[in-house]
């Protein structure tokens, strides 16, 4: 209904609705209480403007019923908003378990999108219709910001962290992609565009699609024997570097007696910076891979490790077997 209106994107994604009608209900608050405060100002100042020299009104001592009711009002107005947006902000943020895992890079001046299938697209990203999809996030410079007006989300990408976005598309169609964040001279130039395909079609795209033909899990693998990862942490725990098997997710104690939740953002920072946290038990004997891993490369690794089991990786897991059985 909404979009039908011209200064109004599509509305295709889940969210897009409910964002709209929290929007919309701020702008109504914002209209009835600028047009009362204008109306009543030009009342009040003509209703009571000095009339002659003489003029001495009497002082004014207060008014309760008055003073209650314009905080009243306020109050309660300010925490509807408050309630409804925090409703809203959690949804936007937390994405469904079985959401599929897309992994997108930004650089200037382009969006780098990979598949967890292998598939890598760039300024371009397709995905099913009526599934959640899940983008992680990262930069190899500066400052990017994933924005996707149709689907109302936006999200800013930096280097060196993960960020991430999800949105469950509702329509077929192309919809436009933009960098929101000024990144050097042809940040301009950085949109793309999000498909929207039925997910048989989508399925029939991904088998077509340009890459190597190797999932993201596979070349991760394959990097992780290259780059001899393998050689320190084996699979059996004999190693001497720690099993990476159940890691993704699991609470892992540290040397220091810290404990910290292997997560994304701790498996980048354990490859690129490897003194920065010890895992109990370990000597600090791993070298740096900083520069010599790409964060595709990064984001393949992860990918890879999240088959070796885990709270995390179990889930990423069956949700991309899901992917892989869903639309057939
Ligand atoms: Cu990237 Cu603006």
């Amino acid at each position: 209904m909404l979009s039908s209106l011209p200064f109004v994107p599509p509305e295709a994604s889940s969210i897009a609705g409910d964002v709209d009608a929290l929007f919309f209900f701020l702008v109504a608050v914002s209209a009835f209480f600028a047009v009362l405060i204008g109306v009543l100002l030009v009342y009040f100042a003509v209703r009571y403007r000095r009339r002659s020299n003489q003029d001495r009104p009497h002082p004014i001592e207060g008014a309760l019923g008055l003073e209650l009711l314009w905080t009243i009002i306020p109050f309660g107005l300010s925490m509807v908003m408050f309630f409804w947006s925090a409703n809203v902000y959690t949804r936007i943020e937390r994405p469904p378990d079985d959401a599929m895992q897309v992994f997108v890079v930004g650089k200037q001046w382009m969006w780098k999108v990979q598949h967890m299938e292998g598939v890598r697209e760039i300024n371009a990203l397709h995905v099913p219709l009526g599934r959640a999809v899940k983008l992680t996030m990262t930069s190899e410079d500066v400052i990017h910001s994933f924005y996707v007006p149709a689907f109302r989300i936006k999200q800013d990408v930096l280097p060196g962290r993960y960020t991430t976005a999800w949105f469950k598309a509702t329509k077929i169609g192309k919809y436009h992609l933009f960098c929101a964040e000024y990144c050097g001279t042809l940040h301009s130039g950085m949109i793309g565009t999000v498909t929207v395909m039925e997910p048989s079609d989508y399925e029939a795209w991904l088998s077509g699609g340009k890459g190597s033909g190797q999932s993201l899990a596979s070349a991760g693998e394959q990097l992780f024997q290259q780059l001899g990862c393998v050689t320190c942490h084996r699979n059996d725990g004999q190693g001497r570097g720690p099993s990476l098997v159940q890691l993704p997710g699991k609470t892992v104690k540290l040397e220091d007696g810290r404990t910290v939740v292997a997560d994304e953002a701790y498996l980048r920072e354990s490859i690129l910076n490897s003194q920065a946290k010890i895992v109990a038990g370990y000597k600090p004997i791993m070298p740096t891979f900083k520069g010599l891993v790409s964060e595709e490369g990064l984001m393949q690794l992860i990918a890879y490790i999240k088959t070796l089991g885990g709270p995390e990786g179990a889930a990423a897991a069956s949700a991309s077997a899901a992917a892989s059985t869903g639309g057939h």
